[in-house]
């Protein structure tokens, strides 16, 4: 079987804390319980593009824990070709700490665990769209790159987290995916919008740049010019979660179908936004 979209990338099980805001510094707050659901930038864009009809393997690593198990299981009921997900022996699956405010805000930290281990034991293997981003080391990325060059497939990277500075193999980008905090922490620059962008392009080299804008829509540079897409008003942001890799899955999804990067990003932020209504960050099963 053929696969549109190959996600390279973190798999997380996310332990989430429901709280009335967001504690400060030094701070103590009380919240009445805590849930255990899926995550992982990388396991949430793959099952955001595979929910948008494509054909997606995952390559990522897991630990032997109760939590590998459940990922996995994740995964495979997703509908993921799962064959490159590893299982390794005595190290723990990547987990993610994550606190979500009555307004749908959240911080999240992430002990990187299985996902410092990730390579990539790709075989023969032509996808149409290659993803990766930053919760896996930088080795494993770059063979993301390699493979992406090697079979011709077009490459999408999530800066996210967003690194100290960009990786020389963000220039082979097409696009490079990043939040605001993110444009700005990789161009040390305190312009907004369309400038920010175009800064980001010409800082990183990419071939093109999306920079998602939350509730405010997004922009897109596509190499020529810039395009603003339009924000999509939702009734109420329950948890911003797990929103941008919809955005990115489906922005990959499209691609592979073929679609410009403008249209892609399109549906992508449609996609995100209804992404912000429910709780945790995958949808829930149908
Ligand atoms: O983007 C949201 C994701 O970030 C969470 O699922 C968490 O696991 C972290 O990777």
């Amino acid at each position: 079987m053929g696969i549109d979209v190959l996600v390279v990338g973190s798999v997380n099980e996310d332990i989430v804390v429901s709280v009335e805001r967001l504690p400060g510094p030094g701070e103590t707050l009380l919240a009445s319980e805590f849930a255990l659901s899926c995550g992982g930038k990388g396991a949430n864009q793959a099952v955001a593009a595979a929910r948008d009809g494509v054909r997606v393997a995952m390559v990522g690593s897991v630990g032997d824990d109760d939590a590998g198990g459940r990922q996995g299981a994740a995964l495979d009921g997703a509908g993921l070709d799962t064959r490159w997900l590893r299982r390794l022996t005595g190290v723990p699956t990547g987990t993610a700490f994550i606190q979500v405010d009555s307004r749908g805000e959240n911080t999240i930290v992430v002990v990187q665990g299985a996902n410092a281990h990730v390579t990539l034991p790709v075989g023969d293997v032509e996808p149409r769209v290659v993803v990766t981003q930053n919760e896996i080391p930088p080795a494993a990325q770059q063979e993301a790159v390699a493979l992406a060059a090697r079979t011709g497939a077009r490459l999408v990277i999530n800066a996210a987290p967003a690194p100290e500075s960009p990786p020389p193999w963000y220039g082979a980008a097409d696009p490079l995916v990043v939040n605001e905090h993110e444009a700005a922490q990789l161009t040390t620059s305190d312009e907004t919008g369309a400038e920010l962008l175009r800064r980001l392009r010409e800082r990183t080299g990419a071939r093109s740049v999306v920079m998602t804008l939350g509730e405010r829509g997004a922009l897109v540079d596509d190499g020529t010019e810039v395009h603003a897409i339009p924000p999509v008003v939702v009734e109420q942001v329950v948890d911003a979660t797990g929103a941008g890799d919809t955005f990115v899955g489906v922005l990959a999804a499209r691609l592979a179908r073929g679609d410009a990067v403008v249209a892609a990003a399109s549906a992508a932020n449609r996609c995100a936004a209804k992404a912000v209504t429910w709780s945790g960050a995958r949808p829930p099963a149908d």
